[in-house]
């Protein structure tokens, strides 16, 4: 069996950033996060399937990923913990090819995408994985433990979404405390679903904006590890955001309050980058360009007079501007001059993945 499934990446307006330190290989997070799907920006996987004994060869935008290669050990990891939660999925060889429509090299993170089109493949090609398929809920789990912000671009539906921590995190005992039932459950309890679809502000807009980098990047894997392990100010700042913002910008979303709800996402991302920053040995993301971008989205605010636009960051110095279609080029603009036109790539909400037309499920 064949599958094709394409799969969107997200942005984070509320961000995932620390695993419950005793459920790390499950990818627990330490709180919920909050993003949207991003049209145009998407990874397609076709998975190929036949019996076997769980081999698995791997083709990325063209190249053959061998075991030497960083990408080969998230694949094969998420494979045995599939293959120890779904026994059947040894029971087959898997051949996946994969290309993202945006160059990975340019630091757009692609393992929300990735791991979210290959999800969607492996359950499509899998027999026994039909009960599942229609279940968004259990497939962001599934896609969750190959990497946390997959389970994000899971939703059919897309547009904004919001990522459950499940359980609460300062209550979890070690998993063999648990019953295999039990274990299942708390597995299953962190998913990811659509808020609103991408049609419930059709104003919005998502900037993409090419950074230049040069220095080497802390992964995001490496350093969320880093920042649950030893930042005395972990705690407070995940319950700070669980606890207030998260509400907050739920119902900013759902008001459609473009304004203050940029605020939030611009202290969102600030909160992030200091936490990585006063992390020790500190984590920097961000570069002086990407400080130039911050610069002049809070000065074109200010001359406006209220926010028209508002930028967020992940692991790298590529910032992603939101803004609504009125200030669209004003905003475009202001983005060029720093970066060049041919770094910015404007967008919007969409939908979440599908399979292609030969695999309707
Ligand atoms: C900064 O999902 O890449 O982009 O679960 O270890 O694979 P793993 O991490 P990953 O982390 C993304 C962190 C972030 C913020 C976010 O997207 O919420």
């Amino acid at each position: 069996m064949k599958v094709t499934a394409v799969a969107p990446t997200n942005i984070a307006i509320l961000k995932y950033w620390g695993k419950h330190p005793l459920w790390e290989k499950y990818h627990i997070p330490m709180k919920s996060s909050l993003s949207f799907t991003v049209d145009g920006l998407y990874t397609k996987t076709t998975v190929e399937v036949e019996k076997g004994s769980g081999k698995v060869s791997f083709t990325l935008n063209g190249r053959e990923i061998t075991p030497d290669m960083k990408e080969y050990e998230y694949v094969e990891d998420f494979f045995g913990k599939i293959g120890r939660l779904f026994p059947f999925v040894k029971n087959y060889d898997y051949k996946i090819v994969s290309e993202n429509n945006f160059p990975t090299a340019a630091g757009f993170a692609s393992s929300a995408s990735g791991f979210a089109a290959l999800v969607k493949a492996i359950v499509g090609a899998v027999e026994e994985f039909s009960p599942y398929r229609d279940d968004d809920r259990k497939l962001s789990a599934l896609a969750r433990l190959g990497s946390g912000s997959a389970s994000r671009s899971i939703p059919r539906e897309g547009g904004f979404v919001g990522w459950w921590r499940g359980f609460g995190p300062h209550f979890l005992k070690e998993p063999e405390a648990y019953s295999e039932e039990e274990r299942w459950n708390i597995i299953f309890s962190s998913y990811a679903e659509t808020l609103y679809g991408p049609d419930h502000w059709p104003e919005l807009r998502i900037i993409y904006v090419k950074v230049k980098k040069k220095e080497k990047k802390v992964k995001s894997r490496a350093g969320m590890r880093q920042t649950v392990k030893d930042h005395p100010l972990y705690k407070d700042w995940i319950d700070y955001e669980e606890g207030q913002m998260k509400d907050t910008m739920i119902r900013l979303v759902r008001e459609k309050r473009f304004p203050q709800l940029a605020e939030l996402i611009m202290r969102a991302s600030n909160n992030l980058h200091a936490m990585a920053l006063s992390t020790y040995r500190p984590i920097i993301y961000m570069n002086e360009t990407s400080h130039a971008i911050i610069d002049a989205i809070h000065d074109l605010n200010l001359e406006k007079g209220e926010n028209v636009a508002a930028y967020t960051f992940d692991a790298g110095p590529n910032a992603v501007v939101f803004t609504l279609s009125q200030h669209e080029n004003e905003v475009l603009s202001l983005l060029r001059e720093i970066v060049g036109g041919e770094n910015v790539f404007a967008t919007k909400p969409g939908r979440g993945p599908y399979y292609t037309e030969e695999h309707l499920f």
